[in-house]
Formats: C-alpha cells, structure tokens, sequence
C-alpha cells in the first residue's frame, strides 16, 4: 500500500481516508494560502473560523441536525462529557437513568452519580453485554431528569440501530464510536457526544449537538469551562481549541459529503461488517460475542473455539500486515474495528487472513 501503510483495525484513534491525511500533509506549511501553516495560525483568524464554521455547516446537513441544536467542538474527549453533561443537565440530587451497555456506559454512570441520584434501568453485564437492551427490557423512573445511553458499545461490539424508548426523559447519548456512521435521530436527543477519533477525525476535538432549550436551565455557578453556555455564546472559541482537530474534522465531512451522504457510508459499512460476520458465522472455529440482532458495524468482536490459538492468531495477524487486531481485556480475544475508512480492501485481506487461518489450525 501507498506510504507502506498497513491494515489498520484499531478502536481508535483509527484510520483516516488517505486522501483527507494527504491534504493535512499539504495544509500545514500553508494553510489555504496564507503563508501561515495549520499548526501555526491564529484560532481567531478569519480563515481559521471559516473553518470552524464550515465544520458546523457541514455537520449541521450530514446529520440532519435541526435549527434549534447548538454544535460545539470542545476538548475532553468524551470522557469530560460523562461529567460535563451531567453538570449541565442536572441540578445536585436530581434522578438520572442509564442503560448500561458496556465498560463507556459505566464509566458515565460512575461520573454521573457525581452529581445525581443514578439508577441502572438495564443492566446488560448479566450477559457481558452480549447485546443492547429492547424497549421492553427497561424502564425509566418517571422523574429522572435523563436517560443516557451509547450508542455502539467499542468495546464488546454491540450497537444499537434504532432510537430506544426513553417515556418522554430527555435522552443523552454518547456516540463516539459510531457517529457519522449512519443516519441518526437527532431530534429525539436533548444532547449527543462523540470523541472524534473513530469516525469524524484525530483524537483532540469532541463534537457536542445540543437542543437550545437545555441552555436555559443550566445551573448557575458552574466553571466557565464546563458550561455549555460559555462555549455555545464563544461559538466553541472560548479558549484555544484544536484547530488542527477542527481543520481535519471539516475535511473528514467534507469527504463524506462527496462519498454521497450517510446513506451512502452507512450503506458501506454494513457491507464491509457483513462480510467479517459472514465469515465468523461460516465455521464452529469462531465465537462471535455479540448476539446477532446487536452486532455493531464498526467494531466486530470474537472469539477462537480453542482460546489458546488467539496469541497465534494475533502474532500471525501483525506478521501478515494487520494491526490493531487485539480485544480488549474484558472480551478477550479478537476485535476487528472497521468505522467509515477502514478500506474494503482491508476488510477483504482480513477475511481472506481468517479464512487461510482456520484451514490450518482447524
Ligand atoms: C463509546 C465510547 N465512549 C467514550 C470513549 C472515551 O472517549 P475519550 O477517550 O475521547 O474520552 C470511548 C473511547 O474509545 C468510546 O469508545
């Protein structure tokens, strides 16, 4: 391949279009002829806040997202929203409920409980989150103020493909491993969240959607930093952002507007999915984790019949040219993560990869 990159499968940060990288490369001594390179210019510059704005327009059409939504590009991670969000959302006391569907549901749950009085609604971790919760696996106490839920487990690799029933609660979601991965119901969430690394640019910038509304009762007192008023009045330039996050997450849209929308990417994922899934279901040899009807797009999760051949698998994988192939701890075994670039091709010398494997150690 091009630049001797090789198979790249990781959680993230993850693989970029080669083209959107090579733009970055060409943008940095001189960012849109100005003489002044990305890393290098000012973020109150007026070339730099087209960008920030272009990012937002864009947003704003590949999402769908509704006038009375607010965009902001902010740093933390998705991490400083499972804090954040609360703080915004909650006054001291008040009920939150969680779906809890993998290791990121927990650790908004643990940050959350900072601030409000936390109620478990589903708890997948009788089953290691095998699968995401049905509507009538649940229900949420009438007077919570949330229900929070994410949206593609990365870890266990499960997804949820429709909107779940939230009885009238304003729903908080975080969808940092599967935004712009597929259309979304924007306007049945009061606040989205998403680290950018996956699927919408390099680690840095955290993308926040927030309906207007919530702005108005944000409690008084908190820090300036993390209320969502300050950076939606800055218009997400209330301190220095990631400009070179913002510059390549403009582009990352850019590039999905011209591959035809998210039908279109959605369209493509699901057919670079189906194809690893066709190949786990096609042999014993392989343990899928994920129950069928929950299996995430972006993040595939298996095991080996025989655990003891996974070293092998893996050790064989990284001599082959794959990398980023290892699961994480709490599944074990392999994890395939194939979010909007991940090429076909990849995925295709992946399969083929297994395909060999299992007819040698089968
Ligand atoms: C679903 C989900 N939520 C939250 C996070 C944490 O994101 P960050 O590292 O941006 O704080 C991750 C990271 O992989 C994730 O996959």
């Amino acid at each position: 391949m091009k630049y001797d990159r090789i198979h790249n499968f990781a959680a993230g940060p993850a693989v970029l279009p080669l083209s959107v990288v090579e733009k970055l490369a060409e943008q940095l001594p001189n960012l849109k002829g100005t003489g002044i390179g990305l890393m290098e210019i000012s973020h109150r510059s007026k070339t730099f806040d087209a960008v920030v704005r272009s990012a937002q327009a864009r947003l704003r059409r590949i999402l769908s997202i509704p006038d009375d939504y607010e965009i902001l590009f902010l740093q933390g991670g998705a991490s400083l929203q499972f804090i954040m969000a609360p703080m915004n959302l909650l006054e001291r006391g008040d009920k939150i409920d969680f779906l809890n569907t993998g290791v990121w549901s927990k650790k908004a749950i643990k940050e959350a409980a900072l601030v409000g009085d936390v109620r478990v609604a589903y708890d997948g971790s009788v089953h290691n989150f095998a699968h995401v919760c049905t509507d009538d696996e649940y229900t949420v106490r009438p007077d919570a103020k949330v229900l929070h839920y994410t949206t593609n487990n990365t870890i266990y690799g499960t997804e949820f493909f429709r909107t779940p029933k939230s009885d009238g609660l304003p729903l908080v979601s975080d969808m940092s491993s599967d935004i712009a991965s597929r259309p979304v119901e924007v306007g049945k969430h009061h606040l989205i969240y998403a680290g950018a690394q996956k699927n919408l640019g390099p680690s840095g910038v955290t993308v926040v959607i927030l309906k207007k509304e919530i702005l108005e009762r944000v409690p008084s007192g908190l820090p300036s930093m993390l209320d969502y008023r300050t950076h939606v009045k800055e218009q997400s330039l209330f301190n220095t952002p990631c400009t070179i996050g913002i510059y390549v997450v403009d582009e990352i849209l850019g590039w999905i507007e011209d591959f035809g929308g998210l039908e279109a990417v959605a369209r493509n994922n699901e057919a670079k999915a189906a194809r690893i899934y066709t190949e786990l279901d096609r042999s014993d040899f392989w343990k899928p984790h994920a129950e069928p009807e929950s299996r995430s797009r972006m993040n595939i999760t298996w095991r080996i019949h025989d655990p003891t051949l996974e070293e092998t698998f893996l050790a064989e994988a990284a001599q082959a040219g794959f990398s980023g192939l290892k699961g994480h701890r709490s599944v074990g075994g392999i994890r395939a993560s194939v979010y909007n670039y991940c090429p076909m091709e990849s995925v295709d010398a992946l399969v083929a990869f297994m395909t060999d494997f299992e007819r040698r150690h089968g």
